[in-house]
């Protein structure tokens, strides 16, 4: 299993290369499929409170600059294990002219990002490839990373990416080579329950509302962490 230092050293090394809007990952902007989210309210957590939302695994912010402009949500921060990454997403944030007191990017790990520090426990998260990010053994860490992130009764919004299971069980999936690992629902769930999470929906994401090249492997899943976890 590689350690942090390694998942770091590798994410840094791509972002430090040069990783202009568009290359890899990036898609020059948050999928459609969060606007779409956001206008069902499927972003709010059951009991009101919509404020302060995280973004692990941010990348250049997209996603951070589209929730900070959520009425109710009042504050936005990205949390990326990147140096490159976090001065990237701030200088597209202020391009964007997201107040930094609405919108800003940390350099921080999922694994051990202690809330407070960053303005928290939250009410929203948001997870964005993020999950198929991380190697798969990791995931009982990444999971109990948003379970110490978000406040009880917070929500937590995994768009699923790449949903490439056809055929695949998931010891096959997890097995597979990455990143990006091939993820599936039932992967989420193990994780998410186990750490205190219910699941609240999941959405089956319209070709069109996915990015370029990702129609058909998309699916939106809401949590909420449960008010008496740890
Ligand atoms: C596939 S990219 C996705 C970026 C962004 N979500 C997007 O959709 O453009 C994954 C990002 O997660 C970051 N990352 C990987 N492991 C992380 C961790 N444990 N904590 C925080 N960020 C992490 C990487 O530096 C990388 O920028």
């Amino acid at each position: 299993m590689a350690d942090s230092g390694d998942e770091t050293s590798r994410w840094e090394g791509m972002w430090s290369r040069g990783l202009a809007p568009g290359d890899r990952f990036d898609c020059k902007g948050s999928s459609p499929a969060l606007k779409w989210a956001i206008e069902r309210g499927l972003c709010a957590p059951a009991d009101g409170a919509k404020g302060p939302a995280v973004v692990p695994g941010c990348g250049r912010g997209y996603d951070v600059e589209t929730l900070s402009r959520v009425d109710g949500v009042g504050r936005a921060v990205g949390v990326e294990l990147s140096t490159t990454a976090t001065s990237s997403a701030n200088e597209y944030l202020a391009s964007q002219s997201v107040d930094p007191s609405a919108g800003s990017v940390v350099t921080g790990n999922l694994f051990t990002a202690d809330p407070a520090s960053l303005g928290g426990p939250f009410s929203l998260a948001y997870d964005y490839t993020c999950f198929c990010a991380i190697p798969p053994a990791r995931r009982d860490d990444w999971a109990a990373g948003y379970a110490r992130l978000l406040r009880p009764g917070g929500r937590l919004v995994c768009l699923q990416f790449p949903l490439d299971t056809e055929g695949r069980s998931d010891s096959d999936l997890a097995a597979a080579s990455g990143p990006p690992y091939p993820v599936s629902d039932s992967q989420y769930d193990a994780a998410l329950l186990a750490a205190g999470f219910r699941k609240v929906s999941r959405h089956v994401v319209p070709e069109e509302l996915s990015h370029p090249g990702r129609g058909g492997r998309e699916a939106l899943a809401v949590y909420e962490r449960e008010p008496d976890s740890a």
